[in-house]
């Protein structure tokens, strides 16, 4: 993949296996927010719009995360490109985050899904 890579932490924590990969769409992690062991974060999609070619030489889209403050990624968790995560929220262990997640949730599954909410 080409494009310089992006990416923003801050006073944030991240657990001993934490695998990033393609930050090239850019990644913030505001502060506070913790990555638990086995989190996947990715920030480009494939382009796969010409059927004649192959998906790998198409390029890619770019598609930032953002994590905002004080957010708890568990265990094995997967976020996909272009996914923003509100503040204070907790996401259960092993989701798969396809959408935004509002503040102060608590979203599980796959595709995660809140739950409750901490306020
Ligand atoms: C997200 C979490 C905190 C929710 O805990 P909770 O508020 O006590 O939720 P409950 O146990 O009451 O579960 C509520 C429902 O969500 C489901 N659920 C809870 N966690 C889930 C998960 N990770 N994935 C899918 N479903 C989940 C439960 O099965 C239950 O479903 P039901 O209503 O159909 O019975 C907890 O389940 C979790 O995933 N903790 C992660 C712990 C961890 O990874 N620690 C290491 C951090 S580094």
């Amino acid at each position: 993949m080409t494009g310089k890579p992006q990416a923003m932490y801050s006073n944030s924590l991240f657990g001993r296996t934490v695998f990033r990969c393609t930050l090239c769409g850019g990644l913030i992690i505001e502060d506070g927010s913790r990555l638990g062991p086995r989190t996947m974060i990715h920030t480009a999609n494939h382009i796969i719009d010409n059927v004649d070619a192959g998906i790998d030489g198409q390029g890619w889209i770019k598609k930032p995360v953002h994590i905002e403050r004080d957010v708890g990624v568990t265990m094995g968790v997967i976020i996909l490109p272009g996914v923003r995560i509100g503040k204070g929220s907790l996401i259960g262990a092993g989701s798969v985050v396809t959408k935004d997640i509002p503040p102060y949730s608590i979203a599980v599954g796959n595709p995660c899904k809140v739950i409750k909410s901490r306020k």
